[in-house]
């Protein structure tokens, strides 16, 4: 479909930075795992040498921290709670079984995404913490030894945490045809918008008037 005829969901300076910190997440991730599970031990490659991994997933951590709060800032008004979503949520039954008949007043993220987006953005604050306080090249002699045992413990949960959360995201996103295009391209099509998400559209539809084919988000 040509571009003039779909609308701009996320810009590319923000697909760029997704994309950027999602593959230093997943080389945080590997190595994480790698120490946290034996039958995982061979994981620690993803840097290279186990070595390497040890020195560089705090770097890549602070880069996968440093990328989501670029990204906090950005989206952030699109994912405060409204009253529309407790609409969403009282019928997310229907969603999951496809059905978009009923409007549902869902703006530029449902209910859902906001509850992610948060839930990323807390898990993400809670292994920066964590990490730092373990960080052996630089803080963890600070700390006395039953403070370090707790950070590690929350550490290791908040990891965990997060990855069966980003499972759970990559998931929807596969299950939502078109969204993962929206990332990739940054344009979904109208037809996409008005199913997931109603008022969003109509917001931006009403702010393109005479223009019925081309609609930018407002900024
Ligand atoms: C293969 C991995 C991933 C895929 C395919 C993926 C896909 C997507 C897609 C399609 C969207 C846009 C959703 C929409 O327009 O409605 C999105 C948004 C987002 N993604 Fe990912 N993602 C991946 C990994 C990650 C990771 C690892 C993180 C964070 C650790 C992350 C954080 C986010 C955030 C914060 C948003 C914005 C959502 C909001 O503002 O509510 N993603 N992702």
């Amino acid at each position: 479909m040509k571009k003039d005829r779909m609308i701009l969901r996320t810009p590319l300076p923000d697909r760029l930075c997704h994309w950027a910190m999602v593959t230093c997440f997943f080389l945080v991730a590997m190595s994480g795992l790698s120490w946290l599970f034996p039958s995982l031990n061979w994981l620690n490659g993803v840097f290279g040498t186990p070595q390497m991994a040890r020195l560089l997933h705090p770097f890549f951590g602070i880069v996968v921290f440093v990328a989501l709060v670029y990204l906090f800032i950005r989206f952030v008004k699109y994912n405060l709670p409204e009253k529309e979503d407790r609409l969403w949520l009282e019928n997310v039954k229907s969603v999951v079984a496809g059905d978009h008949s009923k409007p549902l007043r869902v703006g530029k993220y449902n209910a859902g995404q906001k509850l992610m987006f948060w839930g990323i953005m807390g898990l993400i604050c809670a292994l920066l913490l964590t990490g730092l306080v373990i960080w052996r090249a630089y803080f963890a002699h600070l700390f006395p030894i039953p403070v370090l045992r707790v950070a590690l413990l929350l550490h290791a949960v908040a990891g965990v945490g997060l990855m069966l959360l980003i499972i759970g995201h990559i998931y929807l996103a596969f299950w939502v045809k078109g969204s993962i295009r929206g990332m990739v391209t940054g344009y979904v099509s109208h037809a996409w918008a008005k199913a997931h998400h109603d008022r969003w559209h109509a917001q931006i539809s009403a702010k393109a008037p005479g223009k019925k084919k081309t609609a930018r988000p407002a900024r």
